[in-house]
């Protein structure tokens, strides 16, 4: 049979998923003497990572050239349409918070405000879920210059440690947003045809992660 396929996040999430495959038995010398390459066959299991970013995790699983997917819940919000989130997997914790400069009233006066984020649909949700009518701007990486340059009132953006808001003189004005963490997706169809495999490899994980915590 064809090796199941499980697509990484590129970075953090990924050297967090090998450690866990590696904590469950899995021989991942090829994933962590990889080079360039970017399929990868994990020793001694008819398993093969493929290396991604974030939403395009999400495109190989729901087109099914993937059967198994990691990626944050903050991409699965903006990107998620028709796969199955199977496992919360723990690590990559951060939550989505709204940002504005310090000492600057968000709430106050009446004209729509701009928001600066990568994640334009969670934020859209996010202010239709306060009646609030906002402008939004999509900006790929360092959202954080947004407001400093002068281009927008506010942020959307997710915060782990606050470091990089606290460093450049933004504050939070509300994060409760939604917790976020890696989570453990799988194709639909996958799901049902290599049921045993998954729920074997997922169940590995999941004991893992508990010993992780
Ligand atoms: C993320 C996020 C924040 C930062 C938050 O950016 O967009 O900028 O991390 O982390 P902190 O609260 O611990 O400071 P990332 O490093 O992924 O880079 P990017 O902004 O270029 O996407």
């Amino acid at each position: 049979m064809k090796p199941l396929r499980i697509a990484l996040t590129k970075g953090r999430l990924e050297k967090d998923t090998i450690k866990l495959l590696e904590a469950a038995g899995f021989d991942c010398t090829s994933v962590r003497e990889k080079g360039r390459k970017l399929i990868l066959p994990i020793g001694g299991a008819n398993i093969e990572v493929v290396l991604a970013k974030a939403a395009d995790v999400i495109t190989y699983i729901e087109n099914g050239v993937c059967d198994l997917g990691v990626v944050g819940k903050d991409t699965i919000m903006e990107n998620g349409r028709s796969f199955y989130e199977i496992l919360d997997l723990g690590f990559g914790r951060c939550r989505f918070a709204l940002a504005g400069k310090a000492g600057t009233d968000f709430f106050s006066g009446y004209d729509a405000k701009t928001i600066a984020t990568k994640y334009p649909n969670v934020t859209r949700n996010f202010f239709e879920g306060k009646g609030m009518d906002i402008r939004i701007i999509k900006i790929e990486g360092s959202v954080e210059l947004a407001p400093l340059l002068g281009l927008s009132d506010a942020i959307v953006d997710i915060v782990e440690t606050g470091s990089t808001l606290k460093e450049n003189g933004l504050v939070i004005i509300e994060d409760n947003v939604a917790p976020i963490s890696a989570r453990l997706i799988a194709n639909t169809a996958s799901l049902k045809l290599r049921k045993t495999e998954i729920e074997e490899l997922a169940a590995k994980m999941e004991e893992e992660r508990k010993k992780m915590k």
